[in-house]
């Protein structure tokens, strides 16, 4: 079948089988491979993508389901040369070692932050409770969260009002989304 969405930006056509999950099309097929496979039964967190903003556990999401969606992967939200605000936390709190978990540790994050520019450490532990990590321990994924949070805040209020928007808008100002809205 035969199947388009938006992936990391750009408008993709893709064939492939009704069967197949997200998480396969996007490593095999568009190889992809910061997105990993560990417990493939919804439990791990470990093949998070962002379908329309939200995260999903690509190991059960079937890749048609995306069609006209917006898909981001880890590969979509910043590079070596710019990284993502998140990502630069990651590294400066130390929030990994082995990394198999970070790719979806950082998209999660991103939907969090997104929802919620400002959250509590509570808010913070329930919302990445479907993301295990299994050899860095919490503390520093959590310090790296708040710093990244920090990060976003800042680089708002930095950047200009878009056009017919007020500044309050621009920075996000009362905005609060549900997890599963
Ligand atoms: S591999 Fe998808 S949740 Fe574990
Ligand atoms: S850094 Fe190894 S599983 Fe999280």
């Amino acid at each position: 079948m035969k199947v388009s969405f938006v992936l990391n930006g750009k408008p993709v056509e893709l064939d492939f089988e009704p069967q197949e999950t997200l998480a396969e099309v996007l490593r095999n097929r568009c190889h992809l491979t910061g997105l990993k496979v560990s417990c493939e039964v919804q439990v791990c967190g470990a093949c998070t993508a962002l379908v329309d903003g939200l995260p999903v556990s690509a190991c059960t999401y079937l890749a048609y389901e995306a069609r006209g969606r917006r898909v981001t992967t880890i590969e979509g939200i910043g590079d070596s040369e710019r990284l993502h605000p998140i990502q630069k936390a990651f590294l400066d709190e130390f929030a990994f070692q082995c990394g198999f978990c970070t790719p979806g540790m950082i998209l999660a994050a991103k939907a969090l932050l997104e929802e919620n520019p400002e959250p509590t450490d509570a808010e913070v532990v329930s919302y990445m409770d479907g993301n295990l990590c299994r050899c860095t321990g919490y503390r520093p994924i959590l310090k790296a969260i708040r710093r990244a949070a920090g990060l976003m805040r800042q680089q708002e209020a930095q950047s200009p009002p878009r056009e017919g928007e007020t500044a309050s808008e621009a920075s996000g100002g009362g905005r609060f989304r549900t997890h599963h809205e």
